[in-house]
């Protein structure tokens, strides 16, 4: 893929690119967010290194991937509600030490989130690990594709709140009642078209996914802890260690990740907008069962 103002560095063959040659501070021309867009598509995630990025600029990156998003339960930065706060104090799991992909509870989960580093433990912690969902799913081989595609998930915020040991607060049968008023099960194919590429890629993951519809519970279980697994094979993740001020795009449909939680107990906070919010459709069932893109 050839660019006229960004150039890319590869990170493995399934996903990553670190990108030089743009300041994100000061990028005016349309032209420059379209290639940025273009580079994401390809290579799912995408790392800027010493961006020191004003509010403002920060959600002009956003906005180039769609409407911004507001966070059911970051804060944010004053000011800017689209510019959620993400932060550990480093005493207990943030509950994203596990492969995930963000939000897939809601019907229409964000599409691309953009991560910029603020304050980083001193130990040199904090690292995020992301994993290609697309390769994931093509290494799986055509007999287990054909019998994933057929396949439909369900994702639940209140239940994985429920079986969290981290987040500590027992609700009230009340609470427990509007949690899932405000936030009801949602049904996502197994495995998705993704919505720009058409990629064929796995779209469950070990924090929402509650179960796999029509099998008997116990195989939707397995198979769920199967597929958890598989998607931590090597040759699907890059890792990538941040300093202050990298900036991470990264295509949330596309991929998985992973924080780790090696720094209690000191702090970390990173800055994140999530944007584009897109109804994630089926893969077609006929035809190729590959790699779409
Ligand atoms: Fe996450």
């Amino acid at each position: 893929m050839e660019f006229k103002h960004l150039r890319l560095e590869s990170v493995t063959p399934a996903l990553g690119a670190v990108v030089h040659g743009v300041d994100l501070d000061t990028v005016t021309q349309p032209a420059v967010y379209e290639e940025i867009k273009q580079a994401l598509w390809d290579r799912q995630v995408l790392f800027f290194r010493k961006q020191k990025l004003s509010p403002d600029s920060f959600r002009r990156l956003g906005e180039a991937f769609g409407t911004p998003e507001v966070h059911e339960y970051f804060a944010h930065v004053e000011g800017f509600p689209q510019i959620q706060k993400v932060a550990s104090d480093g005493t207990a799991s943030p509950y994203t030490d596990r492969w995930h992909a963000d939000v897939t509870f809601r019907a229409r989960p964000s599409m691309v989130e953009v991560l910029r580093a603020v304050e980083l433990p001193e130990n040199g912690g904090g690292d995020t690990l992301w994993a290609s969902m697309g390769a994931a799913f093509d290494g799986l081989g055509p007999a287990l594709q054909g019998c994933l595609i057929q396949l439909t998930a369900v994702h639940d915020l209140p239940w994985s709140f429920r079986k969290n040991p981290y987040l500590g607060k027992q609700n009230t049968p009340e609470e427990e009642l509007e949690l899932i008023r405000k936030h009801p099960p949602t049904r996502h194919p197994v495995v998705i078209s993704h919505p720009v590429t058409g990629r064929h890629t796995l779209f469950v993951n070990a924090i929402w996914t509650k179960r796999i519809e029509n099998i008997d519970p116990r195989l939707s279980d397995h198979l769920l802890a199967m597929l958890a697994d598989w998607v931590q094979k090597p040759e699907f993740q890059l890792r990538f260690h941040w300093e202050k001020d990298s900036v991470a795009i990264w295509d949330n449909f596309a991929t998985q990740h992973y924080a780790a939680f090696d720094y209690a107990p000191q702090p970390r906070l990173m800055h994140r907008m999530t944007c584009g919010s897109a109804a994630p459709g089926a893969a077609a069932r006929s035809g190729r069962e590959g790699s779409a893109a």
